[in-house]
């Protein structure tokens, strides 16, 4: 038996600093720091982010090792985040990756994020990884993309979000409400309590498998001003009632564009990564249409969902595979195409 090949994955592109220790498809750790600093701000502050990363990189990077029960010398290579993200971000991630890479003598290994959320779906789990070709709905902080996945390397974005992602739209709303930042998963809290027919927002509307989230912000913007005019406890009073209904026009806005992609190129198996793919209903309502319509369905496990190292931990260990280096002088990109 040749032995696995071991992996640490640096993840530094927004607000989590990681860091991931694979055996092969196997993940040993995977720790993240998340900054709580940005919360007060309404949203995530660039400079007080790389900051932030500086100050817990080697501590993350040092706990994921202990965890993992494996030292430094005993690692293939060092797998980080090259882009899209924050560059300053981004920055003290690569930069450490290097580091490590060029003491230890090991190679280094650059990853694309938005791969990494897909190929998270090859992180060893109960049950197989999704057979190729497969459709996977990536939804984010910072994007919305259909994507058809050939291999672990070739993806094809075949929709996108023409404005805001759909992370955006969730926080946005948030923030309307006056919920703290990342308002997505408070919403979807929430929304559990609620009725998804209590109010109505228009779908939004956008060519082939894109999407738009811009109209449905101002609608919200517009539909919560208005109501706090007849009523200023408006929001109180109907708080689960307008996450149910908000997050309800998401959700299926998002999977009828999905499924109608399926259907249209013949691929069987559908699946979501991203941070969104954390939402309860968007998980529930995947697998029941992909049930009744006889499809494949693929989730990630939660810790798997938001951002993680353990991702850029598993797509280092595909290009590992095909011996696919990065070089000591690779610069980190705010923004990386598929
Ligand atoms: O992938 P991710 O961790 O970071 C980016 O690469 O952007 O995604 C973060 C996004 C945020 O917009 C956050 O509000 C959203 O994912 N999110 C959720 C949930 N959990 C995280 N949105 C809706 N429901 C959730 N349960
Ligand atoms: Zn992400």
């Amino acid at each position: 038996m040749p032995e696995p090949v071991i992996l640490l994955g640096i993840e530094s592109s927004c607000d989590e600093t990681s860091a991931a220790v694979s055996s092969g498809n196997v993940i040993l750790s995977n720790l993240i720091a998340t900054q709580k600093i940005h919360e007060t701000f309404g949203g995530v502050v660039p400079e007080l982010a790389s900051r932030a990363h500086q100050l817990n990189i080697v501590p993350v990077v040092r706990e994921a090792l202990n965890q993992a029960n494996i030292t430094k010398n005993e690692l293939h290579g060092i797998a980080f985040t090259r882009g899209p993200g924050l560059v300053g971000s981004l920055l003290v991630g690569a930069t450490f990756a290097k580091s490590l890479s060029a003491a230890l003598q090991v190679p280094l290994i650059d990853v694309n994020h938005m791969k990494a959320h897909v190929l998270a779906h090859f992180i060893k789990s109960d049950k197989p990884p999704p057979a190729l070709p497969f459709l996977c709905l990536t939804v984010s902080g910072g994007h919305t993309q259909i994507v058809m996945v050939h291999d672990h390397e070739k993806m094809e974005v075949i929709g996108q979000t023409l404005d805001d992602a759909a992370g955006e739209a969730f926080d946005k709303t948030a923030k309307i409400l006056g919920l703290p930042y990342p308002g997505g998963p408070l919403v979807d809290r929430y929304a559990r309590l609620g009725n998804p027919a209590a109010f109505r927002f228009p779908t939004p509307q956008a060519p082939g498998y894109n999407f738009s989230f811009s109209g449905l912000k101002t609608a919200v913007l517009y539909f919560i001003r208005d109501s706090l005019k007849t009523d200023p406890d408006f929001i109180q009073k109907n708080l689960n009632d307008i996450c149910a209904s908000v997050q309800s026009t998401i959700v299926s806005y998002l999977l009828q564009k999905l499924f109608r992609a399926a259907e249209e190129t013949g691929i069987t198996t559908v699946a979501l990564a991203g941070g969104v793919s954390a939402n309860s209903l968007l998980r529930h309502d995947l697998v029941s249409r992909a049930e009744n319509t006889g499809l494949n369905w693929h989730i990630p496990a939660f810790e798997y969902c938001t951002d993680n190292a353990a991702m850029i931990a598993i797509a280092g260990y595909y290009k590992y595979l095909r011996q696919d280096f990065s070089s000591l002088s690779s610069a980190p990109l705010a923004r990386m195409s598929l």
